[in-house]
């Protein structure tokens, strides 16, 4: 472990080139979102083929790896992380890398947060909250436990439930996401929406974004929030808020539980202008963009010396390279995913 990513990591002015990341457009990246391992216990419909390839196990960075990654992510400005999958909880160990990356939490870093799907967390709820992990995102898109097995092929929903009061229980805000599916659970929003404010979880409903090959037609899924928020307004009042999180997610309150709603609308709204985050994979490629190919391999700049000169000058070329938005269409022609990785690679 280098000793000196520590040093940097608390901001110390010693190190000339710890200088913050600005991109081509004058964004500052403040994020970074860590995807642990491409794989999922479970095989959502939108997200994976039942027969995913995944990759071997050899060509994963260590845990060690990547919280030296993150150290020097930190060290260049970056104040909040989120370790997200495929499922994170499935990687081995990866309560490791958790207190590693707790421990720098005060110095440099705000915020480690997690995205599951909340099928270990009952087993992990409170040593997340010990290591100093306050809020999580877990994905649900149903309440009908039969749907949810559809929808995950593999979920059981009666866990990921003992995973959300474990979860409540230890004290960590939760966060739900929904992935807002045509006539799989528009109609089901409002009882979704009364669920989790009833239980003082936000809600954050998304877009499926065309990534990756899966087995079933996009456009069939595809359903733009402007519609379904049109629908929630025949039995809500949603008034916009300023509340930000440092996502991509607009909120607004609901005035009949008191809760707040998010919309992720990467489709029919264009949320780049204002993107702060970058996107590591397991094998230390980073991705500038969400919806776009291009990627800078970081992991020969890491293994080549125990000196992080070298990882700096790569993360400094990589984020010239960040492009101004994304460019998913769905090519329906030949129903091809704009982008052609799984989102378990780079993480939701
Ligand atoms: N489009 C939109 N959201 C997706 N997710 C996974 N695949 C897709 C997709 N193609 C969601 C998951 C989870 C988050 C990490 O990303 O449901 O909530
Ligand atoms: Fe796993 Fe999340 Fe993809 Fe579902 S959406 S298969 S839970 S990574």
């Amino acid at each position: 472990m280098n000793t000196r990513v520590g040093t940097i990591g608390t901001a110390s002015p010693l190190v000339a080139d710890a200088h913050p990341m600005i991109d081509p457009f004058g964004r500052a990246v403040t994020y970074l979102r860590v995807s642990v391992t491409d794989r999922c216990d479970f095989r959502c419909t939108y997200c994976m083929a039942e027969n995913m390839t995944f990759l071997p196990k050899k060509d994963l960075l260590t845990l060690e790896e990547l919280d030296r990654l993150c150290s020097a992510f930190i060290a260049r400005g970056v104040s909040k992380i989120r370790l997200t999958g495929g499922e994170p909880l499935v990687r081995k160990n990866i309560m490791y890398l958790v207190r590693q990356l707790g421990q720098k939490i005060g110095s440099g870093l705000d915020e480690l947060t997690l995205t599951t799907n909340g099928s270990q967390l009952s087993r992990h709820a409170e040593e997340l909250y010990d290591c100093g992990v306050r809020r999580i995102n877990v994905s649900v898109d149903t309440l009908d436990p039969d749907k949810f097995r559809k929808i995950t092929r593999w979920g059981d929903f009666a866990k990921v439930m003992e995973g959300i009061d474990a979860a409540q229980k230890a004290g960590l805000k939760i966060k739900l996401n929904a992935v807002a599916l045509k006539d799989f659970n528009d109609a089901e929003m409002p009882e979704l929406l009364r669920f989790a404010h009833g239980r003082g979880m936000d809600l954050t409903v998304i877009e499926t974004m065309p990534m990756g090959e899966i087995e079933e037609d996009r456009t069939d899924q595809y359903l733009p929030l402007s519609k379904l928020r049109a629908d929630l307004e025949e039995q809500f009042t949603l008034a916009d808020i300023d509340y930000q999180t440092g996502g991509p997610a607009r909120y607004v309150r609901v005035e009949e539980t008191g809760g707040r709603l998010g919309f992720i609308t990467p489709m029919t709204h264009n949320f780049c202008e204002s993107c702060n985050r970058v996107r590591l994979t397991c094998t230390g490629t980073l991705y500038m963009c969400l919806g776009q190919n291009d990627a800078a391999d970081l992991r020969a700049a890491l293994r080549a010396t125990e000196d992080d000169a070298l990882l700096h000058a790569a993360i400094d070329e990589a984020i010239t390279r960040k492009p101004k938005g994304h460019d998913f269409i769905i090519d329906r022609k030949h129903n091809r995913p704009a982008v052609a990785r799984h989102m378990s690679v780079t993480g939701g």
